[in-house]
């Protein structure tokens, strides 16, 4: 990477869907699309430009993952352990997971932000499996940091974004959840659904990167007020929401 002109890295930020747009306020930005990164995932989902966009954004140097992939896409857990491992060669700066989730809490509605305080893995799968030696066993508490947690809550409030909290469960997709699956969440002690982050942060941490996690909530969970979750759906709300999490992260990035 440093061959390609990167060198310090302030924080690094993972893009979800429809949300590629934040991107595009990066000054003097390196783009390199993932085809030409070793190791980097192939493949697409609409939404996703699938592209690393580094330069500066709010005064900081930004490490942009413009697009992920998922577990979905080909039954690997681990698909991002080469992107998020090259945080690593840079000091392991923060890194900002941004995804678009469903809602189970009716505070928490369509079209607004909120922080993934901590999550719930009953997928089966974990990106870690296979790994050697006794850094594998991570601990997992406090795996979104708190004090980064605070950083964000603070932005918000400076840019009067309203900012929901809760627990973020992570199901396999790429099928949505039946209401009895959403139900079943909302027992276990779930805020939040979505198809993705959980296995980066598993990664993350598995190299003591610290990570804070944002949702867009794009639909309430499928069976609830109406709730009936569609891609279509998921891409239009968040790049509407886009604007919000735009402000709160330049206010994030500008006091960091
Ligand atoms: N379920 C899973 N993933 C999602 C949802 C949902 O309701 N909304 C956006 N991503």
């Amino acid at each position: 990477m440093a061959e390609r002109g990167i060198d310090t890295i302030d924080c690094a930020l993972v893009l979800g869907t429809g949300l590629g747009a934040i991107a595009e306020d990066v000054q003097d930005a390196l783009r390199i699309p993932y085809a030409d990164l070793p190791g980097f995932p192939r493949g697409e989902v609409s939404g996703h430009a699938r592209q690393l966009c580094y330069g500066t954004l709010h005064g900081r140097k930004v490490l942009i993952y413009q697009g992920r992939a998922h577990y979905y896409e080909g039954g690997d857990p681990a698909v991002m352990r080469v992107p998020l491992g090259v945080m690593t060669a840079f000091g392991s700066p923060p890194l900002i997971l941004t995804n678009a989730a469903g809602s189970l809490s009716a505070e928490m509605r369509p079209g607004s932000l909120a922080l993934i305080t901590d999550h719930i893995n009953l997928n089966g799968p974990n990106p870690l499996v296979g790994d050697h030696g006794d850094g594998r066993f991570v601990p997992m508490v406090d795996a979104y940091d708190p004090h980064l947690r605070g950083r964000l809550k603070r932005a918000a409030q400076k840019v009067a974004v309203s900012l929901g909290e809760g627990v973020y469960m992570w199901f396999s997709g790429p099928s949505f959840e039946t209401p009895a699956e959403i139900r079943m969440a909302k027992l276990l002690g779930a805020d939040l659904v979505g198809m993705s982050t959980v296995p980066e942060v598993i990664l993350a941490r598995r190299h003591d990167i610290r990570v804070a996690g944002l949702s867009i909530v794009t639909n309430m969970g499928a069976g609830l007020h109406g709730g009936a979750p569609h891609h279509a759906e998921t891409r239009d709300v968040a790049a509407v929401a886009a604007g919000a999490l735009r402000r709160l992260l330049r206010a994030f990035l500008s006091e960091l």
